[in-house]
């Protein structure tokens, strides 16, 4: 790798709800079937929040889990930085929440709305504050519960999501191993293809309420088309930035919303499936917790070691879209 990191990831976490609801449980509340779940999506089952689990509760478990991984005590993070577009509140961050609970008193906190790309936003936000010099510890953290801006009688939609938080702890390089580089990018003018139109200071939440716009909404042919060259750029775009390909990538952790997307994307970088993390089936898409979650089970069941060149790659909202090469 020629490029000398300034960051690393010191240590991941992950933190699911208790219930899982799965296709054969859908079957009951939809008009669909597991059969057609699993051949259009990959998902089998996903983790669905109770009225009693926050957002900011999900992720403080995720953070408290990446900071003991990482061996760092809270007080040491200079900055939290959380991915989410299904916060606990829409102001104060939710960000601000999980500081307080994981007693992380030093450190500013705020969220990034970037939906499924949150996570690799942040990621990109935490290498930048360390080479910089403004930050030494940067707590990145995935977390959406997903589950409550569901329309569950929307058979399009309602089959696709999960809640769950993923976390990780950015720290100095130890000049070998870190992120070797991130790319993100957005197309601002696809916003009304994968949003929750309602809520906001535009349509507030009394009439939006009425006119069913608290709930999310896709237009999921369309956003597939996108998601499926938009992943693609990103990973070539950044294999090709350091002098890459395909070849010297050793795990490839795609965003986990479509297994149609996920193999379209290693298809697009030459990389057989041997080489991809996938864990949609047990997940569902979980947006901005996504991509830690599956780097957390990567590296808990040893898919990644030592040495490894890790590509990761996102699509989302907004549209939003990014890329991280990682050398762990
Ligand atoms: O997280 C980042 C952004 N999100 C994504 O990347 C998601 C991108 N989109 C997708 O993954 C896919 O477009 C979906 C999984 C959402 C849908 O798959 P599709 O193959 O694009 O299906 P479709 O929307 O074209 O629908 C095909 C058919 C339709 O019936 P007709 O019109 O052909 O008779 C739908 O009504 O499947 C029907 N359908 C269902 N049938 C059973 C749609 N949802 C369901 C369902 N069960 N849950």
């Amino acid at each position: 790798m020629s490029k000398k990191p300034n960051s690393m990831i010191l240590g991941t976490g992950r933190a699911v709800p208790k219930r899982v609801l799965t296709n054969f449980d859908l079957e009951k509340m939809v008009d669909t079937t597991d059969e057609w779940i699993k051949e259009r999506t990959g998902i089998e089952r996903r983790y669905i929040a109770d009225e009693k689990d926050t957002t900011s509760a999900l992720c403080a478990d995720a953070g408290r889990a990446a900071l003991q991984a990482a061996q760092l005590p809270a007080e040491k993070v200079d900055a939290i930085i959380l991915g989410t577009v299904t916060g606990d509140v829409t102001f104060p961050a939710t960000a601000c929440y999980v500081q307080e609970m994981l007693g992380a008193e030093n450190a500013a906190a705020f969220d990034i709305a970037a939906a499924c790309t949150g996570f690799l936003y942040g990621l990109m936000m935490a290498d930048s504050l360390i080479a910089s010099g403004k930050a030494q510890h940067v707590l990145v953290i995935g977390g959406e519960i997903l589950t409550r801006i569901t329309d569950w009688t929307d058979r399009a939609t309602c089959v696709l999501f999960g809640d769950a938080a993923g976390a990780a702890v950015v720290g100095p390089s130890d000049g070998k191993r870190g992120i070797i580089d991130t790319f993100i990018k957005s197309d601002g003018r696809l916003t009304h293809l994968l949003c929750m139109p309602g809520g906001g200071t535009k349509v507030p939440p009394d009439v939006a309420l009425a006119e069913k716009m608290m709930f999310l909404r896709m237009e999921g042919r369309e956003v597939f088309k996108y998601a499926v060259t938009a992943m693609g750029d990103a990973a070539e775009h950044i294999l090709a930035k350091n002098n890459l390909t395909g070849d010297d990538v050793d795990l490839l952790i795609p965003h986990q919303a479509n297994m149609r997307i996920i193999n379209a994307t290693a298809k697009r970088v030459g990389l057989p499936l041997e080489k991809v993390y996938i864990n949609v089936q047990d997940y569902g898409n979980t947006s901005a917790a996504s991509i830690p979650i599956a780097m957390n089970e990567a590296l808990e069941k040893g898919r990644l070691k030592s040495g490894d060149c890790c590509l990761m790659v996102a699509f989302g909202g907004g549209f939003t879209w990014g890329s991280a090469l990682v050398q762990f």
